[in-house]
């Protein structure tokens, strides 16, 4: 062995590459590749929800932070008042009056670290108003850029003792990430002002409470299978009273009531005072938005836990009623016919078909006897009202361990359909198990790997190709092993550049950009080539796991009739890999192309300026019934191989 080693590092010294036959049996594929397998998974972090994809540029718009005017500069005589509100859940407004002395009285809004404006495009102003004295008020709507000026205003009306929406388009004259939205009253008198509001024309799909446009896109880019959300710790809460509670995310925008975010306080050297969620993306939202990325939602619900990091409140067994009432009445939200109570409000909504809900996942990151306790209270409630849904229970925040190994036979126990694995490692836990469910039961519940990523700790958890190309070759282990793995989703998905608790994400952004990372585009070599069959791909008859750095997979692709080849070579050196294919009878491979990601330093990272690393895609050389390839060092690799 010690001879074999020194032969290999005495060949690579004097660049003789190291050459390697592999083997892909087309004739018998050895399992099926479900369409949900990779996908996304959402949580409300570093400012994903408010301050990120949900469009809504106004920080704070309903006055119901728990210091109602963070976020806000009010001056003049401003008051917060909540006798005869708009919206009784938000009963916070603004009194602003101008006494016609100062002529110089209103309000002014610093958005999510500043509010993004592009040159030349469109915001819709809207706000809910009303003059308690009955005098007419003149309102000035002004855009102003980080120089303190205000080159772009309308004047708006408000008049009336009754609240009324008022809405008003401005197009902005510059560009600017950090601008601010201010109102001010122009003419003597008193105006009531709530859900002040500023969104841009342009979100996803143009819908008024919408998403922003190139985050949306860049999801729908992966091609998902599945859709996670709303969580992660956020369902849990940092105590009961704060988890995310499903039925106050839908209806009328302006009456949802605001939310701690968990995130606020969680890392105390990096605290968010000024995190909170005002829902205003809420599971109605994310459903649509499932659907339109072409992707099977999956909800998270509490499970009466709280998050056992922080609070560790538990909801007895006999109190737990309402918490599985509200799963159920999430699944009829989802599904249900629209003259069924949460059906009708999904069709109020504007969505009368339904969504369509075939999974729903019961507790976060749960633990100890606790948890299937209670997953079994849920599960069984499920199973007897909707049998056709899967449920998703968890094996803990770990990869292994004592929870871990603890919580898989209570899973079996109670039957659940799949189980939530998490893993946050670093790079070489990926690389040394890329084999991790060659092993697994094939007889137990299905693997979600719901939220893993590699942390690369000794470059500050980069998003670098390092990280990316050992999930690369992780994820053939995940592909390889498909009739026990069903889905599979990186985490956290989104990162605020100025507002970021925790490192790596998928995609990061500012007010005006995003930037996708090479662990992004590792998601998404996968995601638009996933296939439906695996094939047998074997080195010395075993599966390629990480020998001499490399990693591979293989499937068949049914629609296309297409071999799909993913190789990973982590080495520095490159390496020479000869693929017979059998089982093919008389056809023959007639043309291929190769999308790779490659960069000779495994620290580079992409930036917001700058998108280094992205797929390339070049034909590649096929002859007969084999295919020989030269990998570079440091390439991940995805081969389409088209036959005759
Ligand atoms: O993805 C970030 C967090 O990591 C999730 O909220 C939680 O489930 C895990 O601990």
């Amino acid at each position: 062995m010690k001879r074999l080693t020194a032969l290999l590092a005495l060949s690579l010294a004097l660049g003789v590459q190291a050459q390697h036959t592999m083997t892909v049996d087309v004739a018998k594929p050895t399992a099926k590749i479900q369409p949900t397998m990779y996908g996304v998974f959402f949580e409300d972090i570093n400012f994903g929800a408010d301050g990120g994809l949900y469009a809504e540029l106004v920080k704070n718009r309903s006055f119901e932070f728990p210091q109602p005017f963070v976020g806000w500069v009010p001056f003049g005589q401003v008051t917060v008042e909540d006798e005869k509100p708009c919206f009784d859940r938000n009963p916070h407004y603004i009194r602003i009056v101008n006494d016609g002395r100062l002529l110089r009285a209103g309000i002014d809004n610093e958005g999510y670290r500043g509010i993004g404006l592009k040159q030349g495009e469109e915001y819709r102003f809207s706000v809910y108003a009303r003059t308690p004295d009955a005098t007419p008020v003149k309102l000035s709507v002004e855009l102003v850029n980080s120089n303190a000026e205000n080159p772009v205003k309308k004047e708006i009306e408000i008049k009336g003792q009754e609240w009324q929406k008022v809405a008003v388009v401005l197009k902005s004259s510059f560009t600017d990430a950090h601008s601010r939205l201010r109102i001010v009253v122009q003419s003597k008198g008193t105006v009531d002002l709530d859900h002040i509001s500023l969104f841009p024309v342009n979100t996803w799909k143009q819908r008024e409470n919408g998403l922003r446009a190139d985050l949306v896109q860049a999801l729908y880019d992966l091609n998902p299978g599945v859709f996670r959300f709303p969580g992660g710790c956020i369902i849990e809460g940092n105590s009961l009273a704060t988890r995310y509670q499903w039925k106050n995310s839908v209806g009328p925008v302006e009456n949802r009531p605001l939310n701690e975010n968990r995130w606020n306080y969680t890392f105390k050297h990096k605290a968010f005072p000024d995190y909170f969620q005002s829902l205003g993306l809420g599971f109605y939202e994310y459903f649509l938005l499932s659907e339109d990325i072409g992707a099977e939602p999956l909800p998270v619900v509490s499970c009466g836990l709280s998050c056992q990091y922080e609070s560790n409140e538990i909801v007895s067994l006999d109190q737990l009623d309402p918490y599985v009432q509200d799963a159920l009445d999430l699944i009829e939200f989802a599904n249900g016919d629209v003259n069924t109570t949460w059906g009708k409000v999904r069709a109020d909504m504007g969505h009368p078909a339904p969504f369509n809900l075939k999974m729903i996942a019961v507790g976060n990151e749960q633990w100890g006897e606790v948890y299937p306790e209670r997953l079994e209270v849920f599960t069984k409630a499920i199973r007897a009202k909707y049998p056709d849904i899967k449920v998703v229970g968890s094996s803990g925040p770990s990869a292994g361990g004592e929870q871990f190994d603890y919580l898989w036979p209570e899973m079996k126990r109670i039957g659940v359909d799949l189980v939530d694995e998490h893993y946050y490692m670093a790079p070489d836990w990926f690389l040394t198990n890329a084999a991790r469910y060659d092993s697994y039961d094939r007889k137990g519940p299905k693997v979600f790997a719901g939220e893993y990523a590699a942390h690369d700790h000794a470059s500050g958890k980069a998003n670098n190709l390092y990280a990316a190309l050992s999930e690369a070759a992780f994820m053939t282990g995940l592909e390889r092993n498909a009739d026990v793995v069903h889905l599979a989703t990186y985490a956290p998905l989104f990162a605020h550049v100025d507002a970021w608790q925790w490192n790596p994400d998928l995609i990061w952004f500012d007010n005006l950009r995003m930037m996708r990372t090479p662990n992004y585009y590792v998601q998404q070599m996968y995601g638009m080539n996933t296939g439906t069959d695996v094939l047998k791909l074997q080195m010395d008859g075993k599966p390629v796991t990480g020998q001499d750095s490399l990693y591979a997979t293989a499937a068949w692709d049914e629609p296309t009739g297409e071999i799909i080849v993913k190789l990973v070579n982590v080495a520095s050196h490159p390496a020479e890999v000869k693929i017979d294919f059998t089982g093919l009878k008389k056809r023959q491979l007639v043309s291929g192309t190769c999308t790779y990601l490659h960069d000779g330093d495994l620290k580079t990272v992409n930036t917001l300026e700058q998108e280094t690393l992205v797929p390339r895609v070049r034909p590649v050389q096929v002859k007969g019934q084999t295919l020989e390839l030269q990998l570079p060092e440091h390439f991940f690799g995805v081969y389409r191989l088209q036959l005759n």
